[in-house]
């Protein structure tokens, strides 16, 4: 039979993968609402935010976070009556597959690469610099050869008038990209274990933020609240114009990083005790927790500092930056201290999706049966995570990964698109099929799910978008010379 494009994985295959599921079933719903927020909150709330108010939306910074809330709320929904169809690991790419193809399958599949895989290398670099900041308040320096790959250890010599090192390498995010894998590897309880402490660890900071920050709060800042467009000149010595509502769009798409995470929990289908009901919970009660926390961080940083304030080195922890501003340079070490731990935990979550969509590649065939060897004692793909903690160690400490972090936001948004688009095309097609959650007004949602998705990409810096293009290029050849023909529908076709 033709090895068609538009082939699917029939229901009863999925089925059939839930009945054979491996993996040890031990999340209840709150544990993987702590996936969720897990994943979310990170660097992104505390990093972003500066950037976002200076040079795109001003005090109406809270805007930007509800419209890129909106999009990844129309997203959820949709992903939460997947989720309770078809509980099994591969998220999007599994969705996909059932409904509009093998190709779109996998180039889901492949792109989510750029969100899980990319996503554990950025936030590793991020880890490595707030890392070295806690350390700093504690007077330790590590050398500069030995927390910057070589390309920035060489411009950071330069800068500072020193002898380039012949060799550089970011340790710190070597380091702990090991740790997370031992994690993984050992098992998902303790995986479990470790992401509820740094999520309520986390959680502590943030409303440690939100409470301290409004005492400091100066009204005058937030007027006028969406300031009139101008132009702005950018670090690079560009100019390009801010604020008004283009201005919150476009900040919509630069925080949209923090928003990165929900949808792992779909990932976790095959731990979770009680998937069909839990994870869409899960899915939409962490993302709608992490949306009101941000809303209020960003009103009360544009409160505490004049977003015309928060430029040069305030840009990089501009959250610590406004505290210091108000006098409470005490707070800097909190703050530094919670992003230091939160961002092990978006790890974790990122490397764990990673692996179980790997594992579901590998289930139907389009990747080799490495990625779907269960360790017999941990009931984790063992191999699989090993490999990806080995790649992601690699590209984290030897390469300026850290600047790509929108090639992250460009893997998610596509997959979010994708998965609006895939549940429509299954509510159409199989409108009686049993779904435990049911997405409210789904040809409303859905639509205006995949427009604002797509409209974010295109709101992406330009280098990371073409960068994310030519990635995705590189699997349609991968999908072609090995993806198409080991698939399991190819065997299924014969019988
Ligand atoms: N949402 C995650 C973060 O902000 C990826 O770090």
């Amino acid at each position: 039979m033709e090895k068609s494009i538009w082939r699917k994985k029939p229901m009863s295959a999925y089925e059939a993968d839930i009945k054979n599921n491996q993996l040890k079933r031990v999340m209840g719903k709150w544990s993987l609402t702590a996936i969720g927020i897990g994943g979310i909150i990170g660097g992104g709330i505390f990093v972003l935010t500066g950037t976002a108010a200076h040079y795109h939306a001003g005090p109406a910074l809270a805007l930007s976070f509800i419209v890129a809330g909106i999009g990844c709320v129309f997203a959820a929904l949709c992903y939460s009556e997947f989720a309770g169809m078809l509980p099994v690991e591969g998220s999007a790419y599994a969705y996909a597959y059932g409904t509009i193809g093998e190709l779109f399958a996998w180039i889901i599949g492949w792109g989510l690469i750029l969100e899980y895989a990319m996503g554990a290398m950025t936030v590793a670099v991020s880890w490595s610099g707030y890392f070295n900041k806690l350390i700093n308040l504690f007077g330790i320096e590590i050398p500069y050869y030995l927390r910057n790959d070589p390309f920035s250890a060489a411009s950071y010599a330069t800068n500072h008038n020193l002898e380039p090192s012949s060799f550089a390498f970011n340790l710190p995010a070597f380091i702990i990209t090991w740790v997370v894998t031992w994690i993984l590897v050992k098992g998902i309880k303790e995986a479990r274990n470790t992401n509820n402490l740094i999520v309520v660890l986390k959680l502590a900071a943030i409303l440690f933020v939100i409470i301290v920050g409004a005492f400091y709060v100066n009204a005058d800042n937030w007027h006028p609240f969406i300031p009139e467009p101008e132009m702005v000149k950018h670090e690079d010595g560009t100019s390009a114009e801010a604020y008004g509502i283009r201005g919150i769009l476009s900040g919509a798409a630069a925080i949209f990083f923090a928003y990165i995470g929900f949808d792992v929990v779909s990932t976790s289908a095959g731990e979770a005790i009680n998937p069909k009901k839990d994870v869409p919970f899960a899915i939409i009660a962490s993302l709608l927790i992490c949306t009101v926390l941000y809303i209020m961080v960003s009103l009360v940083l544009t409160g505490m500092i004049n977003y015309k304030e928060i430029t040069g080195d305030a840009l990089k922890a501009p959250v610590a930056f406004a505290f210091d501003h108000v006098g409470k340079p005490w707070a800097v070490l909190i703050i530094t201290a919670a992003a230091t731990t939160g961002l092990i935990s978006v790890m974790l979550v990122m490397m764990l999706g990673q692996t179980r969509v790997f594992l579901g590649m590998a289930k139907d065939g389009l990747l080799p049966k490495f990625f779907k060897q269960i360790h017999p004692n941990f009931q984790t793909p063992w191999k699989s995570t090993i490999l990806v903690g080995l790649v992601v160690s690699l590209v984290a400490s030897f390469t300026p990964i850290g600047v790509l972090s929108d090639m992250t936001s460009f893997g998610t948004l596509f997959a979010f698109a994708m998965v609006c688009l895939a549940v429509l095309i299954l509510r159409i097609k199989d409108p009686n099929r049993e779904r435990p959650f049911k997405t409210p007004m789904l040809k409303l949602i859905a639509p205006l799910g995949i427009i604002t998705n797509v409209g974010l990409i295109a709101l992406l810096n330009g280098l990371a978008q073409k960068l994310a293009i030519a990635w995705l290029l590189v699997g349609l050849i991968v999908f072609f010379i090995y993806g198409q023909r080991n698939s399991n529908l190819n065997q299924m076709d014969k019988d």
